[in-house]
Protein backbone atom coordinates (compact mmCIF):
# COMPACT_ATOMS: atom_id res chain seq x y z
CA UNK A 1 0.00 0.00 0.00
CA UNK A 2 2.67 2.46 -0.65
CA UNK A 3 2.17 6.31 -1.28
CA UNK A 4 4.90 7.17 -3.38
CA UNK A 5 5.89 6.09 -7.13
CA UNK A 6 8.97 3.01 -6.90
CA UNK A 7 11.95 5.74 -7.01
CA UNK A 8 14.62 5.10 -9.51
CA UNK A 9 17.34 3.25 -7.88
CA UNK A 10 21.45 2.31 -8.84
CA UNK A 11 22.67 -0.63 -7.08
CA UNK A 12 26.24 0.23 -5.37
CA UNK A 13 24.59 4.06 -6.43
CA UNK A 14 26.82 3.22 -9.42
CA UNK A 15 26.61 6.27 -11.84
CA UNK A 16 24.87 8.39 -9.44
CA UNK A 17 26.29 12.20 -8.86
CA UNK A 18 26.11 12.67 -5.10
CA UNK A 19 27.52 16.22 -5.05
CA UNK A 20 29.42 18.85 -6.73
CA UNK A 21 33.58 19.25 -5.56
CA UNK A 22 36.23 21.52 -6.87
CA UNK A 23 38.56 19.41 -5.56
CA UNK A 24 39.45 16.35 -8.14
CA UNK A 25 37.94 14.77 -11.07
CA UNK A 26 38.32 11.16 -12.08
CA UNK A 27 38.06 11.29 -15.90
CA UNK A 28 36.91 7.40 -16.59
CA UNK A 29 38.75 7.62 -19.88
CA UNK A 30 41.80 9.70 -19.69
CA UNK A 31 43.05 10.51 -16.01
CA UNK A 32 43.12 12.42 -12.87
CA UNK A 33 43.46 15.87 -12.10
CA UNK A 34 43.50 17.88 -8.94
CA UNK A 35 42.61 21.58 -9.12
CA UNK A 36 42.44 21.43 -12.84
CA UNK A 37 45.81 19.86 -12.71
CA UNK A 38 46.60 16.61 -14.24
CA UNK A 39 48.76 13.95 -11.40
CA UNK A 40 51.43 13.13 -13.95
CA UNK A 41 53.46 16.20 -13.81
CA UNK A 42 52.84 16.39 -10.15
CA UNK A 43 53.61 13.24 -9.26
CA UNK A 44 57.24 13.50 -10.78
CA UNK A 45 57.78 17.07 -9.61
CA UNK A 46 55.92 18.03 -6.95
CA UNK A 47 56.30 17.18 -2.79
CA UNK A 48 53.23 15.80 -0.78
CA UNK A 49 52.90 18.96 0.84
CA UNK A 50 52.57 20.77 -2.21
CA UNK A 51 49.82 18.56 -3.19
CA UNK A 52 48.32 18.92 0.20
CA UNK A 53 47.95 22.73 -0.38
CA UNK A 54 46.19 22.84 -3.67
CA UNK A 55 43.65 20.01 -2.03
CA UNK A 56 43.30 21.99 1.06
CA UNK A 57 43.04 25.68 -0.54
CA UNK A 58 42.64 25.43 -4.43
CA UNK A 59 46.14 26.89 -5.31
CA UNK A 60 49.56 26.20 -5.48
CA UNK A 61 51.47 27.56 -2.68
CA UNK A 62 54.49 29.76 -3.49
CA UNK A 63 57.97 29.19 -2.07
CA UNK A 64 56.89 31.02 1.15
CA UNK A 65 53.94 29.39 2.00
CA UNK A 66 54.86 26.22 0.91
CA UNK A 67 57.62 26.81 3.26
CA UNK A 68 55.24 27.50 5.85
CA UNK A 69 52.68 24.62 5.20
CA UNK A 70 55.99 22.28 5.55
CA UNK A 71 56.80 23.61 8.82
CA UNK A 72 53.21 23.99 10.18
CA UNK A 73 52.85 20.20 9.33
CA UNK A 74 56.09 19.32 10.92
CA UNK A 75 55.25 20.61 14.49
CA UNK A 76 51.88 19.34 14.48
CA UNK A 77 53.59 15.52 14.54
CA UNK A 78 53.78 15.01 18.13
CA UNK A 79 50.53 12.78 19.29
CA UNK A 80 49.37 13.79 22.84
CA UNK A 81 51.02 11.81 25.50
CA UNK A 82 47.22 10.16 26.34
CA UNK A 83 46.75 8.92 22.72
CA UNK A 84 50.22 7.53 22.74
CA UNK A 85 49.29 5.42 26.01
CA UNK A 86 46.18 4.47 24.15
CA UNK A 87 48.55 3.21 21.72
CA UNK A 88 50.29 0.38 24.27
CA UNK A 89 47.18 -0.67 25.28
CA UNK A 90 45.85 -2.04 22.26
CA UNK A 91 46.01 -5.89 22.21
CA UNK A 92 49.04 -7.40 20.44
CA UNK A 93 48.11 -7.96 16.79
CA UNK A 94 45.87 -5.02 16.18
CA UNK A 95 45.74 -4.67 12.86
CA UNK A 96 47.35 -0.82 12.33
CA UNK A 97 43.78 0.25 10.30
CA UNK A 98 42.40 -0.14 13.55
CA UNK A 99 44.84 1.53 15.53
CA UNK A 100 44.62 4.90 13.05
CA UNK A 101 40.88 4.78 13.26
CA UNK A 102 41.04 4.63 16.77
CA UNK A 103 43.72 6.76 17.09
CA UNK A 104 42.02 9.96 15.24
CA UNK A 105 39.01 9.44 17.35
CA UNK A 106 40.98 10.00 20.26
CA UNK A 107 42.72 12.95 19.29
CA UNK A 108 38.91 14.60 18.59
CA UNK A 109 39.02 16.24 21.87
CA UNK A 110 42.61 17.14 21.91
CA UNK A 111 41.78 19.46 19.56
CA UNK A 112 40.58 23.04 21.15
CA UNK A 113 38.95 24.11 17.65
CA UNK A 114 37.26 20.93 17.71
CA UNK A 115 33.87 22.01 17.18
CA UNK A 116 34.24 25.40 15.18
CA UNK A 117 33.60 24.67 11.48
CA UNK A 118 34.32 27.64 9.85
CA UNK A 119 36.60 27.50 6.79
CA UNK A 120 39.85 28.78 8.58
CA UNK A 121 39.82 26.41 11.37
CA UNK A 122 39.04 23.45 9.56
CA UNK A 123 42.22 23.78 7.68
CA UNK A 124 44.42 24.23 10.72
CA UNK A 125 42.76 20.80 11.87
CA UNK A 126 43.33 19.27 8.55
CA UNK A 127 47.02 20.26 9.00
CA UNK A 128 46.98 18.47 12.59
CA UNK A 129 45.64 15.72 11.25
CA UNK A 130 47.36 15.15 8.04
CA UNK A 131 50.44 15.53 10.12
CA UNK A 132 49.53 13.49 13.41
CA UNK A 133 47.37 10.46 10.91
CA UNK A 134 51.39 9.66 10.01
CA UNK A 135 52.51 9.66 13.36
CA UNK A 136 49.48 7.34 14.38
CA UNK A 137 50.79 4.66 12.03
CA UNK A 138 54.29 4.99 12.63
CA UNK A 139 54.65 5.39 16.82
CA UNK A 140 51.78 2.35 16.48
CA UNK A 141 53.75 0.33 14.57
CA UNK A 142 56.96 0.70 16.74
CA UNK A 143 54.62 0.09 19.78
CA UNK A 144 53.07 -2.68 18.42
CA UNK A 145 56.42 -4.22 17.59
CA UNK A 146 58.21 -3.86 20.72
CA UNK A 147 59.64 -1.07 20.21
CA UNK A 148 59.54 3.05 21.26
CA UNK A 149 59.04 5.62 18.62
CA UNK A 150 61.15 8.21 17.84
CA UNK A 151 61.60 11.64 17.96
CA UNK A 152 60.30 13.55 15.15
CA UNK A 153 62.77 15.33 12.81
CA UNK A 154 62.02 18.80 11.95
CA UNK A 155 64.13 19.18 8.95
CA UNK A 156 62.50 16.05 6.98
CA UNK A 157 59.31 16.81 4.78
CA UNK A 158 56.22 14.72 5.88
CA UNK A 159 57.25 12.23 3.29
CA UNK A 160 61.33 11.86 5.11
CA UNK A 161 60.03 11.59 8.39
CA UNK A 162 57.95 8.77 7.87
CA UNK A 163 60.17 6.73 6.60
CA UNK A 164 62.66 7.49 9.02
CA UNK A 165 60.20 7.48 12.37
CA UNK A 166 58.97 3.54 10.77
CA UNK A 167 62.92 2.74 9.94
CA UNK A 168 64.71 4.85 12.60
CA UNK A 169 67.37 5.64 9.33
CA UNK A 170 67.31 9.02 7.46
CA UNK A 171 66.45 7.67 4.10
CA UNK A 172 67.92 8.16 0.70
CA UNK A 173 66.62 11.26 -1.63
CA UNK A 174 65.35 9.01 -4.26
CA UNK A 175 63.47 7.44 -1.35
CA UNK A 176 61.89 10.41 -0.25
CA UNK A 177 61.17 11.21 -3.92
CA UNK A 178 59.52 7.82 -4.65
CA UNK A 179 57.37 8.25 -1.33
CA UNK A 180 56.09 11.37 -2.15
CA UNK A 181 55.08 10.34 -5.65
CA UNK A 182 52.90 7.71 -4.12
CA UNK A 183 51.59 10.21 -1.75
CA UNK A 184 50.42 12.08 -4.34
CA UNK A 185 48.99 9.24 -6.24
CA UNK A 186 46.36 8.42 -3.51
CA UNK A 187 45.95 11.92 -2.16
CA UNK A 188 42.15 12.09 -3.59
CA UNK A 189 40.06 10.42 -5.96
CA UNK A 190 36.80 12.12 -5.79
CA UNK A 191 33.94 10.23 -4.52
CA UNK A 192 35.33 7.33 -3.50
CA UNK A 193 33.78 4.88 -0.58
CA UNK A 194 35.98 6.59 1.96
CA UNK A 195 35.81 10.49 0.50
CA UNK A 196 31.73 9.75 0.51
CA UNK A 197 31.73 8.16 3.90
CA UNK A 198 33.69 11.56 5.38
CA UNK A 199 31.05 13.94 3.39
CA UNK A 200 28.03 12.10 4.66
CA UNK A 201 29.30 12.52 8.33
CA UNK A 202 30.72 15.80 8.01
CA UNK A 203 27.07 16.81 6.34
CA UNK A 204 25.22 16.36 9.86
CA UNK A 205 27.71 19.11 10.87
CA UNK A 206 29.98 16.52 12.98
CA UNK A 207 33.54 17.65 13.36
CA UNK A 208 36.61 16.44 10.94
CA UNK A 209 37.46 13.98 13.40
CA UNK A 210 34.57 11.99 13.10
CA UNK A 211 34.45 12.23 9.35
CA UNK A 212 37.93 11.35 9.46
CA UNK A 213 37.21 8.60 11.74
CA UNK A 214 34.19 7.13 8.88
CA UNK A 215 36.65 7.43 6.32
CA UNK A 216 39.54 5.15 8.23
CA UNK A 217 36.66 2.65 9.04
CA UNK A 218 35.45 2.36 5.15
CA UNK A 219 39.39 2.64 3.80
CA UNK A 220 40.12 -0.58 5.20
CA UNK A 221 37.49 -2.68 3.31
CA UNK A 222 39.28 -5.04 0.95
CA UNK A 223 37.36 -3.62 -1.89
CA UNK A 224 38.41 -0.16 -1.45
CA UNK A 225 41.84 0.50 0.68
CA UNK A 226 42.17 -2.90 1.78
CA UNK A 227 43.18 -4.06 -1.61
CA UNK A 228 46.59 -3.17 -1.48
CA UNK A 229 47.55 -5.52 1.30
CA UNK A 230 45.36 -8.76 -0.15
CA UNK A 231 47.24 -8.15 -3.30
CA UNK A 232 50.64 -8.77 -1.65
CA UNK A 233 49.39 -11.98 -0.27
CA UNK A 234 47.95 -12.68 -3.64
CA UNK A 235 51.27 -12.24 -5.56
CA UNK A 236 53.12 -13.98 -2.34
CA UNK A 237 51.15 -17.02 -3.89
CA UNK A 238 51.56 -16.63 -7.12
CA UNK A 239 55.28 -16.74 -6.35
CA UNK A 240 56.25 -16.40 -10.04
CA UNK A 241 55.49 -14.79 -13.72
CA UNK A 242 54.83 -18.22 -14.99
CA UNK A 243 52.12 -19.28 -12.39
CA UNK A 244 50.23 -16.22 -13.06
CA UNK A 245 47.95 -16.88 -15.80
CA UNK A 246 46.89 -20.66 -14.40
CA UNK A 247 46.09 -19.33 -10.98
CA UNK A 248 44.38 -16.30 -12.28
CA UNK A 249 42.19 -19.09 -14.50
CA UNK A 250 41.48 -21.00 -11.57
CA UNK A 251 40.77 -18.30 -9.18
CA UNK A 252 38.16 -17.13 -11.85
CA UNK A 253 36.38 -20.23 -11.87
CA UNK A 254 35.79 -20.22 -8.05
CA UNK A 255 34.39 -16.60 -8.85
CA UNK A 256 37.10 -15.06 -6.83
CA UNK A 257 37.10 -11.45 -6.45
CA UNK A 258 41.15 -10.70 -7.72
CA UNK A 259 42.59 -7.98 -5.75
CA UNK A 260 43.77 -4.74 -7.49
CA UNK A 261 41.65 -5.33 -10.61
CA UNK A 262 38.54 -3.56 -11.60
CA UNK A 263 37.54 0.04 -10.77
CA UNK A 264 34.01 1.72 -10.29
CA UNK A 265 34.87 4.49 -12.39
CA UNK A 266 37.66 3.86 -14.88
CA UNK A 267 36.88 1.87 -18.44
CA UNK A 268 40.04 1.84 -20.09
CA UNK A 269 42.43 1.91 -17.18
CA UNK A 270 42.98 3.57 -13.69
CA UNK A 271 45.43 6.46 -14.96
CA UNK A 272 47.61 6.05 -11.59
CA UNK A 273 48.87 2.29 -12.90
CA UNK A 274 51.78 3.07 -15.22
CA UNK A 275 53.50 5.33 -12.73
CA UNK A 276 52.95 2.93 -10.07
CA UNK A 277 54.26 0.07 -12.46
CA UNK A 278 57.70 2.19 -13.35
CA UNK A 279 58.03 2.57 -9.85
CA UNK A 280 57.95 -1.10 -8.94
CA UNK A 281 60.32 -1.57 -12.36
CA UNK A 282 62.84 1.11 -10.94
CA UNK A 283 62.65 -0.43 -6.94
CA UNK A 284 63.01 -4.00 -8.77
CA UNK A 285 66.61 -2.94 -10.54
CA UNK A 286 67.42 -1.86 -7.07
CA UNK A 287 66.34 -4.26 -4.87
CA UNK A 288 67.67 -7.05 -7.13
CA UNK A 289 63.56 -8.10 -6.49
CA UNK A 290 62.65 -8.40 -10.25
CA UNK A 291 59.96 -11.18 -10.75
CA UNK A 292 57.46 -8.46 -9.50
CA UNK A 293 56.65 -6.83 -12.00
CA UNK A 294 55.76 -9.35 -14.92
CA UNK A 295 54.01 -11.61 -12.34
CA UNK A 296 52.00 -8.64 -12.30
CA UNK A 297 52.18 -8.06 -16.10
CA UNK A 298 50.53 -11.63 -16.99
CA UNK A 299 47.57 -10.77 -14.44
CA UNK A 300 46.80 -8.22 -16.05
CA UNK A 301 46.93 -9.81 -19.65
CA UNK A 302 44.94 -12.46 -18.79
CA UNK A 303 42.23 -10.25 -16.90
CA UNK A 304 42.31 -8.60 -19.97
CA UNK A 305 41.45 -11.67 -22.09
CA UNK A 306 39.37 -13.55 -19.61
CA UNK A 307 37.37 -10.74 -17.54
CA UNK A 308 38.27 -7.52 -19.76
CA UNK A 309 38.91 -5.53 -16.28
CA UNK A 310 42.02 -3.46 -16.15
CA UNK A 311 44.48 -3.27 -12.88
CA UNK A 312 43.97 -0.68 -9.96
CA UNK A 313 46.70 1.65 -8.68
CA UNK A 314 47.10 -1.36 -5.71
CA UNK A 315 48.26 -3.75 -8.06
CA UNK A 316 51.38 -2.35 -8.65
CA UNK A 317 51.24 -0.88 -4.94
CA UNK A 318 51.89 -3.64 -3.26
CA UNK A 319 55.45 -4.79 -4.63
CA UNK A 320 56.48 -1.62 -4.17
CA UNK A 321 55.65 -1.44 -0.72
CA UNK A 322 57.02 -5.19 -0.44
CA UNK A 323 60.04 -3.71 -2.22
CA UNK A 324 60.41 -0.27 0.25
CA UNK A 325 60.29 -3.45 3.04
CA UNK A 326 57.42 -2.23 4.69
CA UNK A 327 55.34 -4.78 6.50
CA UNK A 328 51.83 -5.69 4.50
CA UNK A 329 49.82 -4.70 7.20
CA UNK A 330 51.05 -1.11 6.60
CA UNK A 331 50.30 -0.90 2.74
CA UNK A 332 46.58 0.45 3.96
CA UNK A 333 47.83 2.76 6.45
CA UNK A 334 50.09 4.07 4.17
CA UNK A 335 47.24 5.19 1.70
CA UNK A 336 45.52 6.97 4.67
CA UNK A 337 48.59 8.79 5.61
CA UNK A 338 48.04 10.37 1.83
CA UNK A 339 44.57 10.09 1.49
CA UNK A 340 43.93 12.50 4.89
CA UNK A 341 44.85 15.33 2.54
CA UNK A 342 41.97 14.90 0.21
CA UNK A 343 39.13 13.21 3.17
CA UNK A 344 39.97 16.82 4.97
CA UNK A 345 39.47 19.03 1.45
CA UNK A 346 36.28 17.61 0.98
CA UNK A 347 35.27 17.91 4.86
CA UNK A 348 36.45 21.70 4.72
CA UNK A 349 34.21 21.75 0.82
CA UNK A 350 31.32 20.18 2.81
CA UNK A 351 31.24 22.65 6.11
CA UNK A 352 31.36 25.64 3.28
CA UNK A 353 28.84 24.19 1.21
CA UNK A 354 26.68 22.12 3.68
CA UNK A 355 23.68 20.06 2.79
CA UNK A 356 22.66 17.27 4.67
CA UNK A 357 23.55 14.22 2.75
CA UNK A 358 20.81 11.39 3.08
CA UNK A 359 19.71 9.11 0.39
CA UNK A 360 16.37 7.29 -0.03
CA UNK A 361 16.24 3.07 0.12
CA UNK A 362 13.94 1.08 -2.25
CA UNK A 363 12.04 -0.38 0.54
CA UNK A 364 11.47 -4.41 -0.45
CA UNK A 365 10.05 -5.66 3.09
CA UNK A 366 6.82 -7.24 3.44
CA UNK A 367 3.49 -5.28 2.83
CA UNK A 368 2.04 -3.19 5.40
CA UNK A 369 0.20 -5.67 7.80
CA UNK A 370 -1.40 -6.10 11.05
CA UNK A 371 0.04 -5.98 14.78
CA UNK A 372 -1.47 -8.74 16.50
CA UNK A 373 -3.72 -7.39 18.83
CA UNK A 374 -3.94 -3.91 17.55
CA UNK A 375 -6.99 -2.08 17.07
CA UNK A 376 -5.97 -0.17 14.12
CA UNK A 377 -5.28 -4.15 12.71
CA UNK A 378 -2.66 -2.42 10.43
CA UNK A 379 -4.75 0.49 8.88
N1 LIG B 1 37.85 -9.73 -9.90
C1 LIG B 1 36.94 -10.50 -10.51
N2 LIG B 1 35.82 -10.03 -11.06
C2 LIG B 1 35.62 -8.71 -10.96
C3 LIG B 1 36.51 -7.86 -10.32
C4 LIG B 1 37.66 -8.40 -9.79
N3 LIG B 1 38.56 -7.65 -9.15
N4 LIG B 1 36.04 -6.60 -10.37
C5 LIG B 1 34.89 -6.67 -11.03
N5 LIG B 1 34.63 -7.94 -11.38
C6 LIG B 1 33.47 -8.43 -12.11
C7 LIG B 1 32.33 -8.73 -11.16
O1 LIG B 1 32.36 -10.02 -10.66
C8 LIG B 1 31.15 -8.45 -12.04
O2 LIG B 1 30.99 -9.54 -12.92
P1 LIG B 1 29.54 -10.09 -13.29
O3 LIG B 1 28.85 -8.96 -13.97
O4 LIG B 1 29.83 -11.26 -14.14
O5 LIG B 1 28.90 -10.43 -11.97
C9 LIG B 1 31.60 -7.27 -12.89
O6 LIG B 1 33.02 -7.40 -12.98
C10 LIG B 1 31.25 -5.92 -12.30
O7 LIG B 1 31.83 -5.89 -10.98
P2 LIG B 1 31.23 -5.14 -9.76
O8 LIG B 1 31.76 -5.75 -8.52
O9 LIG B 1 29.74 -5.01 -9.91
O10 LIG B 1 31.87 -3.71 -9.99
P3 LIG B 1 31.86 -2.54 -8.96
O11 LIG B 1 31.97 -1.29 -9.72
O12 LIG B 1 30.70 -2.68 -8.03
O13 LIG B 1 33.16 -2.82 -8.08
C11 LIG B 1 35.37 -2.85 -7.35
C12 LIG B 1 34.35 -2.14 -8.23
C13 LIG B 1 36.65 -2.03 -7.35
C14 LIG B 1 34.83 -2.95 -5.93
C15 LIG B 1 35.63 -4.26 -7.91
O14 LIG B 1 36.19 -4.16 -9.19
C16 LIG B 1 36.51 -5.09 -7.00
O15 LIG B 1 36.00 -5.74 -6.08
N6 LIG B 1 37.86 -5.08 -7.21
C17 LIG B 1 38.77 -5.80 -6.33
C18 LIG B 1 39.12 -4.97 -5.11
C19 LIG B 1 40.02 -3.82 -5.46
O16 LIG B 1 41.02 -3.97 -6.13
N7 LIG B 1 39.66 -2.65 -4.95
C20 LIG B 1 40.45 -1.46 -5.11
C21 LIG B 1 39.72 -0.49 -5.99
S1 LIG B 1 40.73 0.90 -6.39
Amino acid sequence: MSTETKPAYSPGLAGVVAGETEICWVDPNAGLMYRGYDIHGMAEQASFEEVAYLLLNGELPDFEQLGRFQREIASQRELPAPVVKMLRLLPKGTHPMDMVRTGVSMLAPFDPELNDHSHDANIRKAIRLIARLSTLITDGWRISQGEEPLPEKMDLTHAGNFFYKLRGEIPETWEIRMLDTIFILYADHEFNASTFAARVTASTLADMYAAVTSACGTLKGPLHGGANEESIYMLNDIGQANRAEAWLKDALAQKKKIMGFGHRVYKSGDSRVPIMREIARDLGHRTGKEQWVPICENLEKTMEREKQLCANVDLYAAPVFAMMNLPAALNTPVFAASRVAGWCAHVVEQHDHNRLIRPRSLYTGPELRPYPGSPTNGK
